[in-house]
């Protein structure tokens, strides 16, 4: 019982869109309503600046983190519900109650998730990540190559680390998500007009 409300509270928690809260602090704005539309650290950078994008980041993955140990210490450390709620808390922020189930692509959420159930892997990928947004200036790109490569490293690893199999399927299911949420990312990838980081846009989602 204590298990299932873990997932619960977890989506509460993701739900909390820091985003959209920064936006209103500083300038009352709608987040969604500028830059890419996304509630977002990468949206929060394009339209407020850095010090709130860094924070947003920063708040966004520690609702992921959050969810993953909660699950872990409401189900008595069932890997099941640790997966299960940090999952929810990505679809929390991506489908938040509190506001009108319009949220982000969840990349930040996912990384205090996958960090917390998959160190390793996450670290290795990230860190190829970061040298590919800092080349490209494409955080979507990055963030699509961070969850990919995390779940397919630890697909690799799973032996080596003695992970629980359950993780394969929620971070598989995460990308799958994640690829899902950034098709407009990928169609302007495609188009090569994609807006690079420092690059002022208006496009939408
Ligand atoms: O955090 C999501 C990122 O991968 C892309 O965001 O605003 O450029 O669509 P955005």
């Amino acid at each position: 019982m204590m298990a299932i409300a873990a997932v619960f509270v977890s989506y509460l928690i993701g739900a909390v869109s820091f985003s959209y809260l920064m936006g209103q602090l500083l300038k009352k704005l709608d987040i969604r309503d500028h830059g890419s539309g996304n509630a977002g650290a990468t949206n929060t950078l394009r339209v407020l600046g850095i010090g709130p994008a860094i924070t947003v980041l920063l708040l966004d993955t520690a609702k992921g983190i959050a969810a993953v140990y909660l699950g872990f210490s409401w189900s008595g450390g069932d890997p099941l519900f640790a997966a299960m709620a940090g999952t929810a808390a990505v679809v929390g922020h991506n489908w938040p109650v509190y506001f009108g189930f319009r949220g982000g692509k969840g990349v930040a959420t996912t990384i205090g998730v996958m960090a917390v159930l998959v160190f390793w892997p996450a670290l290795i990928a990230g860190t190829a990540a970061i040298i590919s947004i800092v080349v490209t200036r494409y955080v979507s790109l990055g963030s699509l190559l961070f969850m990919s490569g995390t779940t397919l490293l630890t697909a690799a690893l799973l032996p080596v680390f003695a992970y629980p199999p359950v993780y394969l399927y929620f971070l598989a299911g995460l990308t799958i998500l994640s690829i899902w949420r950034h098709r407009t990312n990928i169609k302007r990838l495609k188009d090569g007009t994609e807006s690079r980081l420092g690059q002022k846009t208006e496009t939408s989602s």
